[in-house]
């Protein structure tokens, strides 16, 4: 390959005054290892760090609780605490000491999304979920500005910790997506109604925020853009949204769209479509494209099923987005970006088969498919070496 047909995907691009030396977004993807407190375990770092030496431009986590409540599993990351700053720079630092990588944690709050056995979930209304088949509570106004309030100083936790920007995670049905659907948002007070209210929780996370800490750190989002059923959020108005937050100065906008629930309906299952052919790529394009319209300083990420680095290339240099996000191809190949740099353009390894989402239910992230290859090739290795 010439190295100049992936020359906008190789250059460097900013979120706000944070400059990432390529255009490769690792989308944040839950590996089910922090400690029980919420900290960073040495597992994690080595797996943080082995996607920073893979040549990734800016690593975004994983789900990282702001609360109890919607903490998800046991083994995930959190930053409700002032105790887990220390940890949380350790992997920071482990990160950083990779060629200029660039790291962000995802704040969440699972809301009606939420397994946890300890807690009913709270949502803005109390509407089952029929995955988890439970109702979440509906929260009061108090509950809500007390949200907002552990979303903010979970920012500022992030920052203490040396994190370069934030991610918040408004998409596949938790909390703050929650609010920004009119499937699950039912509520006739000031964060429920039409489409200002739904988002006021995301104005009022972001406006708090700089009020505190000015405009020194970037906020960024991974925001619903599509529910992807009748009743729930449409792409025109989730674009009407995104307007809204490009407005309030949200740096960076990482579209997305459907959730768990989609599954058990019988739909395509967003945001994890399985990628089969040419033609099943990069499935977020249409909210993108329509992304771009509207976002003046905003950085637009596309995300989902970006598999082919020339095509991604095109859609860098076309300037329908700022960057690209991926997520599950990294999981089987860390190294994809150096791999795509060194000319090796030969599609991921990755089938997009979803296996792995069923690793982090019974441990750590990994690839099952990668696991197997590796057993079979080590198997032909010793029958080799045994003739
Ligand atoms: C195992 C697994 C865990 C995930 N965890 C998260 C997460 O923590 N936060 C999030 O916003 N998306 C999460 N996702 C969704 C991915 O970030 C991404 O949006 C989706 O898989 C589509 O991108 P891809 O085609 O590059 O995989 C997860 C996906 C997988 C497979
Ligand atoms: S299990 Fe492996 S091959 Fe299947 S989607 Fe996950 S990373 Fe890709």
């Amino acid at each position: 390959m010439n190295k100049m047909e992936l020359k906008t995907l190789f250059s460097p691009g900013k979120i706000g005054k944070v400059q990432i030396k390529n255009r490769i977004i690792r989308s944040a993807t839950f590996t089910n290892m922090a400690s029980e407190q919420g900290n960073p375990t040495e597992e994690q770092i080595e797996f943080y760090t082995t996607l920073a030496k893979g040549g990734t431009g800016l690593i975004i986590t994983e789900i990282t609780s702001i609360d109890q409540i919607g903490k998800n599993a046991n083994a995930q990351l959190c930053l409700d605490d002032d105790s887990q700053i220390a940890g949380h720079k350790e992997l920071v630092d482990a990160v950083h000491e990779y060629s200029e990588v660039k790291i962000a944690p995802q704040l969440s709050h699972a809301g009606r999304n939420s397994f946890n056995p300890q807690h009913q979930p709270v949502a803005p209304s109390s509407i089952q979920n029929i995955v988890t088949k439970k109702t979440p509570r509906e929260l009061t106004i108090e509950e809500i500005r007390e949200i907002i309030k552990n979303f903010v100083d979970a920012c500022g936790r992030a920052y203490e910790s040396g994190y370069d920007l934030v991610q918040l995670n408004a998409g596949h049905g938790w909390l703050l997506s929650n609010f920004l659907s009119p499937f699950t948002n039912k509520r006739s007070d000031e964060y429920g109604g039409d489409t200002q209210n739904r988002t006021k929780i995301l104005l009022d996370i972001y406006n708090q925020v700089k009020d505190e800490m000015g405009k020194k750190f970037p906020i960024t989002i991974k925001l619903q853009t599509n529910d992807f059923i009748p009743e729930g959020l449409s792409l025109e108005e989730g674009i009407e949204i995104a307007k809204l937050l490009v407005d309030t100065g949200y740096c960076a906008i990482e579209a997305s769209g459907g959730g768990i629930e989609l599954i058990a309906r019988g739909e395509k299952p967003y945001p994890s479509v399985v990628v089969k052919t040419p033609e099943d790529e990069n499935f977020f394009l249409p909210s993108v494209q329509k992304l771009q319209q509207i976002k003046k300083d905003c950085s637009i990420i596309l995300m989902g099923g970006v598999r082919n680095p020339l095509s991604a290339e095109k859609i860098l240099q076309e300037k329908t987005a700022d960057f690209i996000a991926i997520s599950r191809p990294l999981i089987y190949e860390p190294d994809l970006p150096n791999r795509w740099e060194n000319g090796d353009l030969s599609p991921p390894l990755c089938t997009s088969c979803n296996q792995c989402y069923g690793t982090v239910m019974a441990g750590s992230l990994h690839c099952p498919i990668k696991k197997k290859a590796e057993r079979r090739k080590r198997r032909e290795e010793k029958k080799k070496l045994n003739k």
